[in-house]
């Protein structure tokens, strides 16, 4: 019993990797041994949303790689990227104990060259609802989850449902250029009261916090609409609409009733429409959606 908690206690050290270089040797070493890789790429300021995909990527893999960077390429000009928060140590002790095996965490230059000359643009689905508020973000995106892709070569890939365009554009991205992982997408992760985790939550002062809660009894309102039989687009939109207004200090950027493919309005919502919403607290920008009959 002693040399298990032992060999436990072992197999949970975890390598903080910062060197694209020095991921090569544990990585070739797992897959000699004919380990599958799991990758869940992150921004960092780790809460339970992200280790919820790190538990996830337990149940695909044997060894699970968690990136934190905070990518310059998808923030825009006047966008947070220099005061997202950050918290590296932090980070490693809670994705140790969560069980990570690898922790990559490089430095902006370690994957920008100044001279860098090649991004990866999505051609469709980017031009419409985050798209159209954040110009050049999914760019950003796909343009550093492909550098990890190529970096680690995993197996499986897991994003999380809250940004469900990101998603969307990634499972895009691995199929038309032919990665060969497998995307898996994980569940929301909420507080308590409803609020889907954030790293961006960190902004919110306590009013802010409390108003931010219309998003999830919105997108909660018009999903047990749904459940209820009312499957009209425009119907469930104005509900939406009626709800949020009830917040008029929260700027709604968009209110969406999707489908999960294109993620264009759908006249007549089914199982699988996805509600999402984007909206400004104060100075801080949110998004969360529900996908309809899965609540
Ligand atoms: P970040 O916002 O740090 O999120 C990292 C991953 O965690 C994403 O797949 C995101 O959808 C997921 N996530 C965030 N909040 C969540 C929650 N409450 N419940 C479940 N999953 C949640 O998304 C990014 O970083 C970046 O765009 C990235 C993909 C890392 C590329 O830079």
């Amino acid at each position: 019993m002693a040399a298990d908690i032992r060999m436990t206690t072992i197999a949970s050290s975890m390598r903080l990797i910062e060197k694209i270089a020095s991921l090569r040797a544990p990585l070739s070493e797992a897959r000699r041994r004919g380990q599958s890789i799991a990758l869940v790429p992150t921004m960092g300021y780790l809460h339970e949303g992200h280790l919820h995909l790190v538990d996830v990527a337990r149940r695909h893999a044997a060894v699970v790689v968690l990136s934190v960077f905070v990518n310059p390429l998808q923030f825009g000009p006047h966008e947070d990227f220099t005061r997202y928060p950050r918290d590296l140590e932090g980070d490693a002790m809670k994705a140790e104990r969560r069980g990570v095996d690898l922790l990559f965490a490089p430095p902006v230059e370690e994957l920008y060259a100044s001279d860098r000359t090649v991004a990866v643009t999505p051609l469709s689905l980017a031009d419409r609802w985050e798209g159209a508020a954040r110009p050049g973000h999914f760019t950003g995106v796909l343009t550093v989850v492909t550098k990890l892709f190529n970096i680690v070569q995993p197996t499986v890939a897991v994003f999380g449902q809250k940004d469900i365009q990101q998603a969307t554009l990634i499972k895009a991205l691995a199929r038309d250029l032919d990665f060969g992982v497998k995307i898996v997408i994980a569940n929301t992760v909420r507080e308590p009261d409803g609020l889907a985790m954030s790293s961006r939550n960190a902004y919110l002062a306590p009013e802010e916090r409390r108003r931010a809660l219309v998003l999830w009894r919105t997108l909660r309102a018009v999903s047990e609409a749904f459940d209820a039989g009312e499957y009209d687009g425009v119907e469930l939109e104005q509900l939406g609409w009626e709800i949020l207004a009830t917040e008029p200090e929260v700027q709604v950027d968009y209110l969406a009733i999707v489908d999960p493919q294109r993620l264009e309005p759908v006249a007549v919502a089914e199982q699988g429409t996805i509600v999402a919403i984007a909206a400004r607290v104060g100075g801080t920008r949110l998004i969360d959606n529900v996908i309809l009959g899965a609540l």
